[in-house]
């Protein structure tokens, strides 16, 4: 399974804060917003990662990641000239994807939770059809949300409908089988002029070929789409991380304890940190003795 992130956009919801610089670059918390979808797709054991980004931003996003060697990883760039919406990753990643499963999430979704790596692993192991997941939300006007029958298939998925036929909200975090470059290809443009990731879903559902997994309660779903919802997702990564001493999103630690990288590299690549918790947090991890205890790893 390869993986694509999606980080591009305008960030005109968050403007003045993204006239200048991309949204997945501003900081949640104590790390820039992409390392989070970037350690969701390191969890679920996919190494083969292609970025895309705007012809502005796309720099920015090299300078911080590299080629991804440093991490175990393979990192490539590609850019999306216009913002014409998430199915057009599907066509601009049609080189990198070559006929192979593929991962898309989106560069300003957060995931949290209890077992969540598992999952994750789990879902990468497809190879016929899509899946998707849903998460129960207060209100899920702004999301693509999917109606789904007793046995958790999808009946319907509607992008940000006025009158939601369901309460869960579609997170941007989906698995595809290589049938997905063809069907984006096929996409038309919705009437916010844009290849809707919908779109692409709804395909799925209508091949019978769509699976929706349910996130529970115990899995924190963040988005970062306004001031206030960037602001919450900021608390919640420093509530965590200060009461556990575990940090959220810490693609180093991933790298490691997931063996893409060695003890030394690690400490090599805490050492120009130390003046930062971050910094002391992996230097930590490289020098101690004891593995985590499993309920605590990821
Ligand atoms: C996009 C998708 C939507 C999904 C959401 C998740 O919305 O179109 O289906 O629920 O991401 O963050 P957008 O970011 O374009 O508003």
């Amino acid at each position: 399974m390869k993986g694509i992130i999606m980080a591009g956009g305008s960030g005109t919801r968050l403007y003045p804060l993204t006239k200048a610089v991309s949204k997945q670059i501003l900081p949640i918390y104590d790390k820039p917003m992409i390392y989070y979808p970037l350690s969701v797709l390191m969890l679920a054991g996919i190494r083969e990662i292609l970025l895309i980004s705007t012809p502005r931003d796309v720099e920015v996003f090299k300078n911080l990641l590299g080629d991804g060697k440093h991490l175990g990883i393979s990192i490539e760039y590609a850019i999306q000239n216009h913002p014409n919406g998430l199915a057009e990753a599907f066509i601009i990643g049609e080189k990198f994807i070559d006929h192979s499963p593929v991962a898309l999430i989106l560069g300003d979704n957060i995931f949290y939770g209890t077992d969540f790596g598992n999952k994750v692993q789990e879902a990468a192991s497809l190879i016929k059809g899509g899946i998707i997941f849903g998460c129960f939300v207060k209100d899920p006007r702004a999301y693509g949300v999917v109606e789904v029958d007793e046995h958790d298939n999808a009946i319907s998925i509607e992008e940000k409908p006025e009158e939601p036929k369901s309460s869960y909200a579609v997170p941007g975090l989906y698995f595809f089988d290589y049938q997905v470059v063809e069907i984006a290809k096929k996409v038309t443009p919705s009437t916010r002029g844009e290849l809707e990731i919908t779109s692409v879903i709804e395909q799925y559902i209508a091949r019978r070929e769509l699976k929706v997994e349910l996130l529970g309660r115990g899995l924190a779903w963040l988005d970062t789409g306004t001031n206030e919802s960037w602001l919450e997702a900021c608390n919640f990564v420093e509530a965590v991380q200060k009461r556990q001493g575990l940090y959220i999103a810490c693609i180093e630690e991933i790298a490691f304890r997931r063996g893409y990288i060695s003890r030394q590299q690690l400490q090599d690549l805490a050492f120009p940190l130390m003046k930062t918790n971050y910094g002391k947090y992996l230097m930590e991890i490289a020098n101690s003795k004891n593995s985590m205890p499993l309920l605590y790893s990821y």
